[in-house]
C-alpha cells in the first residue's frame, strides 16, 4: 500500500512539479520524504537517510526541533501574518533588535525580506539609493541657490545615478533573481544563459590567498586596479566573506577581507557582505566577517536565520546608509514585499538564535571540523579526487570531473545518506547537532561511492 502511494506521488511529481535547477524530463531520481527528525530524513518508502546537507545549509539544529516547533505553534495562536506597511509586531521588532545585537557593530538598521536572493536585491538597491541620495546632497550644495529645488521639478527627480555598478568576485554566488545574477560568477554562477540581459558589473579573480594565511599586495591588485579606474561609477563591492558557496565552495584568507574593507573605504565604495550561507556559525564564527574583525556597510542574512523552518532573510545596514536614504528625496527606501516581517518566520528565527546561543555551538563545530578532517582524509588517495578541504562545519571533496548525477544520487540514497553534489563538488554541511558516528558514516559513504 505504502509503495503504491509513493509510486503515485512520484508519478504526479514527475508530471507536474518542477524542481530546482532541473528539467521537467530529468532522469535524476527524486525521493519523496515523509518526515524529518534530528539528523535523519525518512522517505515515504520507510528508508532512513542521514542528512549531510542541512537542507541547503539551513537546518542547523536538525529537524523537528521541539523548541522551534513550539515557537511556531505559540505564534500561530495569536497571529500568522499581518502586513508590515504601517503595522508592526513584537516578533519582528525583537528579531531586528537581536540581529543588531549579534552582528558586527554599526549595522543598526534591518530590512526584513523573503529570501536570500531578495535580500541581495535589497542590498544592491540600498547601495544605489545611498549614492543617489549623496549625489543629490552634493548637487544641492553646488547648484545655483536660485534654482528650482521643488520635488516637482523633473530635473531634480531624474538626475542620472553615477555610482550604480558593483564589483564581485569570480566564483561568487549571490542568488537567482536578475540583480543578484548580475553579480554571480558569469560561468560557475549558473547564469550564462542570461548574460545578455544582466546589468554589466566588474568581476575580479577570486582570492588566491588561502584561509589562515596572510595576503600579499599582488592578491589585492585586481581589486585595487578596478577601484582605482572605476570607483566613481561603483556603488559597492559584494562578496561572500571567507567562504564562497555555490560558486565553487572555496575558502579564502580573512586578511583579503580586511584589506578589501580598507580599499573600499579609501575609494569611497560600500562593502556588502553576503553572509546568507556563512551566517550563524557555519564558518566557525557566528558571522564570517568576524574572522577579519570587520564590519561591512551592508550585510545579507538568510538560510539558517530560521533554523531552516521558514523562508526569511534580512538586510542590515549602517545608520549612515539608512539616514542618508531617509533624509533625502524621495525619503523612502523603495522596496516592500507582501510577506515582509512574517510573524511566524520572525518567531522561529528568534527561537533559533536563542537555541544556537544557548548551545555549545563553537565546540560542536570544532568537533565537526575534526571529524570531517579525519573522515574525508581517505578521499585524498582516490585518483578521481582533485582536492579535499575542510573549514569548520563544511567539508568538500572536489573531483577532477563533474559527477554523473543520476548515478551518484541513487548510490548515496541506496547507502542510506542524503548528499547532493553539484558539478565537481561533493560536500557535507551537516546540522550542528550531528554526532561522530553519523558524520563518520557520511564521510565513509563518500569514499565508498567514489571508490566503487
Ligand atoms: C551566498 C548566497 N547568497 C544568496 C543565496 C540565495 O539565497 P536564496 O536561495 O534563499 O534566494 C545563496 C543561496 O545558496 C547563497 O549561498
Amino acid at each position: 500500500m505504502k509503495q503504491t502511494n509513493t509510486t503515485s506521488l512520484l508519478e504526479d511529481d514527475k508530471k507536474h512539479v518542477w524542481h530546482p535547477y532541473s528539467s521537467m524530463h530529468s532522469d535524476t531520481p527524486v525521493f519523496a520524504v515523509q518526515a524529518a527528525n534530528g539528523v535523519h530524513l525518512t522517505l515515504e518508502d520507510g528508508r532512513q537517510l542521514i542528512d549531510g546537507m542541512s537542507s541547503w545549509w539551513c537546518a542547523i539544529h536538525g529537524y523537528n526541533v521541539p523548541e522551534l516547533n513550539q515557537a511556531i505553534k505559540q505564534q500561530l495562536d495569536s497571529m500568522a501574518h499581518v502586513m508590515f506597511g504601517g503595522l508592526t509586531h513584537a516578533p519582528a521588532v525583537k528579531l531586528c533588535k537581536k540581529l543588531v545585537e549579534i552582528t558586527p557593530e554599526k549595522l543598526e538598521s534591518v530590512f526584513l525580506c523573503d529570501s536570500g536572493s531578495v535580500s541581495v536585491e535589497v542590498a544592491m538597491k540600498m547601495a544605489i539609493q545611498y549614492w543617489q541620495a549623496k549625489d543629490n546632497i552634493n548637487h544641492e550644495n553646488t547648484s545655483n541657490p536660485q534654482a528650482n529645488h521643488s520635488p516637482n521639478n523633473p530635473s531634480n527627480n531624474h538626475r542620472a545615478v553615477t555610482k550604480k555598478k558593483f564589483i564581485s568576485l569570480r566564483n561568487g554566488y549571490h542568488g537567482d533573481t536578475l540583480g543578484a545574477m548580475s553579480v554571480c560568477d558569469p560561468v560557475t554562477g549558473m547564469h550564462t544563459l542570461f548574460t545578455d540581459i544582466l546589468a554589466k558589473n566588474y568581476f575580479i579573480p577570486s582570492p588566491t590567498c588561502a584561509f589562515g594565511e596572510p595576503c600579499q599586495a599582488k592578491d589585492l591588485l585586481p581589486l585595487k586596479t578596478v577601484l582605482k579606474q572605476h570607483h566613481e561609477s561603483i556603488a559597492a563591492l559584494i562578496l561572500e566573506p571567507v567562504v564562497q558557496g555555490a560558486g565553487g565552495l572555496k575558502f579564502y584568507s580573512a586578511d583579503y577581507l580586511k584589506q578589501a574593507k580598507i580599499l573600499c573605504k579609501e575609494y569611497n565604495v560600500l562593502l556588502i557582505a553576503d553572509e546568507i550561507a556563512t551566517g550563524f556559525g557555519r564558518s566557525g564564527k557566528l558571522f564570517a566577517c568576524e574572522h577579519a574583525s570587520i564590519s561591512p556597510d551592508i550585510m545579507c542574512l538568510g538560510k539558517s536565520l530560521t533554523g531552516g523552518y521558514m523562508t526569511l532573510a534580512a538586510t542590515l545596514c549602517t545608520k549612515e546608509i539608512s539616514n542618508t536614504i531617509s533624509n533625502n528625496p524621495p525619503h523612502v527606501f523603495m522596496h516592500g514585499p507582501t510577506f515582509m516581517g512574517n510573524a511566524l518566520a520572525c518567531s522561529v528565527a528568534l527561537e533559533s538564535i536563542r537555541l544556537l546561543q544557548a548551545s555549545p555551538w563553537q565546540e560542536n563545530i570544532n568537533n565537526i571540523e575534526k571529524w570531517l578532517i579525519n573522515g574525508l582524509a581517505s578521499c585524498k588517495n582516490l585518483d578521481t579526487v582533485n582536492e579535499v578541504r575542510v573549514l569548520a562545519a563544511i567539508g568538500v571533496v572536489e573531483l577532477k570531473q563533474a559527477v554523473d548525477m543520476p548515478i551518484i544520487q541513487q548510490a548515496f540514497v541506496d547507502a542510506g545518506v542524503w548528499i547532493r553534489p553539484f558539478g565537481k563538488l561533493i560536500y557535507l554541511m551537516p546540522p550542528y547537532t550531528i554526532q561522530e558516528p553519523e558524520l563518520t558514516l557520511l564521510c565513509n559513504t563518500i569514499f565508498h561511492v567514489l571508490n566503487s
